[in-house]
């Protein structure tokens, strides 16, 4: 079956490209959502993108991928520093989340220093522009398929831990 991945673009961003274009540049969403598709069709996996101002909306779609995601990439926007809720969505869903941010969040205002999603994402990718989504997808797209080829113990285990529990073969006699 093939991966795939829900995309989560919090409030504002539809503005990008002409919101701010000294933080936050000059290309638009399309063009993100583009190449993000792009890069998943490379690799066989499929995306569902979803953008939206209202924060219930963002966290029932992010409920709802449980039963039809693998994975979470999502651009939190303002909720970054607000959303308990959204915080809480991305835990139940229990599927690897990463979250991306164009600005380098802990360059700017204090408020923005804090991320309240971040303890549920497995990493965070910030400050890269339009390429902090493409990294932070080829990111997810790597734990995925981690994931798969160790039957699942990428969720909780790093590689390195993974190798170290792995059965010893029997012993010839
Ligand atoms: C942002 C950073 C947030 O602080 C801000 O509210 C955004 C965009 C970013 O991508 O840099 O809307 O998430």
């Amino acid at each position: 079956m093939a991966l795939s991945v829900l995309v989560v673009h919090g409030p504002n961003l539809q503005w990008l490209g002409t919101r701010r274009p000294e933080v936050y540049g000059l290309t638009g969403l399309d063009a993100i959502n583009r190449r993000l598709r792009a890069l998943a069709a490379a690799r066989g996996v499929r995306l569902e993108v979803v953008q939206s101002d209202h924060e219930g909306d963002l966290v029932e779609r992010i409920g709802r991928a449980r039963s039809r995601h693998q994975g979470i990439l999502i651009n939190p926007a303002a909720y970054t520093h607000t959303s308990v809720a959204i915080r809480d969505a991305i835990e139940a869903a229990a599927l690897p989340a990463v979250e991306v941010h164009l600005s380098n969040i802990y360059a700017r205002e204090p408020f923005r220093r804090h991320s309240l999603i971040a303890p549920v994402c497995r990493g965070q990718v910030s400050g890269f522009g339009p390429s902090s989504y493409a990294l932070g997808l080829e990111a997810l797209l790597g734990m995925l398929d981690e994931g798969r080829s160790s039957g699942g113990a990428a969720k909780t285990l790093p590689s390195s831990a993974r190798r170290r529990v792995r059965p010893a073969r029997p012993r010839r006699r």
